[in-house]
């Protein structure tokens, strides 16, 4: 009898140490993400996206023809050759495994490829936004859409020769306009 009452008592423990668990988890999870966060009108927006306030790594991407992206304050994405051009400084974020989303840490845009495979800067964090991160043989990284593909190949970030950006259907993953180093800010 005792042992059965024992069982029953502990049972209820159990129960209110679950609940206290999964109201203070909700609490925690409802009082939003960490304090410091970017601010003006994005802010808001941005912050509904938890995924987006994981480790963000604050990087160049230094491409192999020697330029530095950048996305201007229009939203345009180019390279520039300048070592100190605060728009060439983007934040990484993972949104998944080997996903990323790659914003302008000054312009506030994000590194898109769209449907077409054009490369651009968004306003607001979508889809076109996803990229897939991946280091290549010779040490470099390539991005490619995590969302789009043209006629099942996929389409990476790119940059020619002379810094403008390259569609992404003419894209490829062993051509070394695609292919870019992070570096450390
Ligand atoms: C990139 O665009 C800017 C204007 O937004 C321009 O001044 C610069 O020359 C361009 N860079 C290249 C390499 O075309």
């Amino acid at each position: 009898k005792i042992k059965f009452r024992l069982v029953e008592i502990s049972g209820i423990f159990f129960y209110f140490h679950c609940l206290f668990f999964f109201f203070f988890f909700n609490v925690i999870m409802a009082a939003g993400g960490p304090p410091g966060q970017t601010g003006g009108p994005q802010g808001r927006h941005v912050r509904s996206y938890n995924h987006l306030q994981g480790d963000i790594r604050r990087r160049k991407l230094f491409s192999f023809q020697k330029f530095f992206l950048r996305i201007d304050i229009n939203g345009k994405v180019n390279g520039t050759k300048s070592k100190d051009d605060p728009l060439s400084i983007l934040e990484i974020t993972s949104v998944d495994v080997g996903v990323v989303a790659i914003k302008g840490l000054n312009s506030n845009y994000y590194l898109a490829i769209s449907k077409k495979g054009e490369l651009y800067g968004a306003r607001e964090f979508g889809v076109d936004c996803t990229l897939k991160e991946r280091i290549e043989e010779n040490g470099y990284n390539t991005y490619a859409s995590a969302e789009w593909r043209n006629k099942k190949r996929q389409m990476f970030v790119g940059l020619n020769v002379h810094g403008k950006p390259l569609r992404g259907k003419k894209t490829r993953r062993k051509n070394t306009a695609t292919h870019f180093l992070p570096i450390v800010v």
